[in-house]
């Protein structure tokens, strides 16, 4: 039989120096999705965010709406950003992230047939949740649960021919093959979605808390219309997000519980959720590893450990 991948631990959803690590080795060197332009109609409004505990700034610096600048707001630092073609605007959060093209070497060709900047920008909402980071990116990045949890979406999505697509460092959900302009789904890794589907866009962010078991979710929504046809789009994509926040929840629960270690991911419908979580394994073993050496690098050198380096880590078995 071929060697199945299997789930992070669960103990990495509940460890908060794991999450500090992740922090180093998947926050601090990814790129973020901040909006399309619509996002930032109004010159010299500025937009925040906080990722991973970086607050930054987004501010439309001019009536060209590419002249977009994105500020660290604790220093003052201009962030390195990026706006493609389509109209999306990206940023990083530290020095420490590689360059875009590096990051996402095979985005432009995708998103480069969908223009993102003809829906108006609507709304935002953000609320708190009792759930990782990692347990909602899992409910994105697969849709078995799609069929039970959201009655209404699967509806219009049937997820007979729900395929994901893994690039580097993003997966492509196609929802139904024949409506290409519908039914589109795009995670970038770590925590950033674009969704177009029910006749508007959303694009929400899952941001850590420094509790590992608390995530603030962030939403933007666009939509040609305003007022009932906006409403009634809100409505129902909020239906789904309240049912995956639903689950989340609860998924959360059982992983603090003890009780389950991890488990094995299905081969072909649960491929967007094996690319990611191997991608996060991959980066905190490494950063782990380097930190390891450079610590008894430190105690070689000085007789003493560097305490805040030490971090327990529980590695999990890939067969
Ligand atoms: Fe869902």
């Amino acid at each position: 039989m071929a060697s199945l991948t299997r789930t992070l631990p669960a103990s990495w959803y509940c460890s908060s120096p794991l999450y500090q690590l992740e922090r180093r080795s998947v926050f601090f060197k990814s790129w973020y999705l901040l909006g399309p332009l619509t996002r930032f109609g109004v010159v010299g409004e500025q937009v925040g965010y906080e990722i991973a505990q970086v607050a930054l700034t987004a501010c439309r610096m001019s009536e060209e709406p590419r002249d977009i600048k994105v500020y660290d707001e604790n220093s003052g630092a201009e962030l390195k950003s990026y706006i493609t073609e389509t109209g999306l605007l990206f940023s990083t959060i530290s020095d420490e992230a590689p360059s875009f093209d590096d990051f996402f070497p095979d985005l432009k060709p995708l998103i480069g047939t969908v223009d993102f900047t003809k829906l108006p920008y609507r709304r935002s909402i953000k609320y708190e949740g009792s759930f990782n980071w990692k347990t909602m990116v899992d409910g994105y990045q697969e849709c078995l649960h799609c069929q039970y949890t959201h009655p209404s979406f699967s509806v219009y999505y049937p997820p007979t021919f729900y395929t994901v697509y893994n690039h580097k460092n993003f997966s492509q959900h196609v929802a139904d093959p024949n409506k290409a302009d519908d039914g589109l789904f795009l995670y970038f890794f770590p925590n950033c979605t674009l969704n177009v589907y029910g006749g508007g866009m959303s694009s929400f962010r899952v941001c850590p808390t420094e509790k590992p078991g608390v995530t603030r979710m962030e939403f933007d929504y666009y939509h040609l219309e305003s007022g009932d046809k906006f409403e009634e789009y809100f409505k129902f994509v909020r239906q789904v997000a309240m049912e995956d926040y639903e689950l989340c929840e609860k998924a959360q629960e059982n992983l603090e519980k003890g009780i389950y270690a991890e488990g094995i991911l299905n081969p072909v419908k649960e491929t967007g959720v094996a690319y990611y979580q191997q991608r996060v394994m991959h980066l905190v073993c490494a950063q782990h590893e380097t930190e390891t050496e450079s610590e008894s690098r430190a105690r070689d050198d000085d007789g003493h450990i560097n305490t805040a380096m030490t971090t327990q880590l529980v590695e999990p078995t890939i067969s």
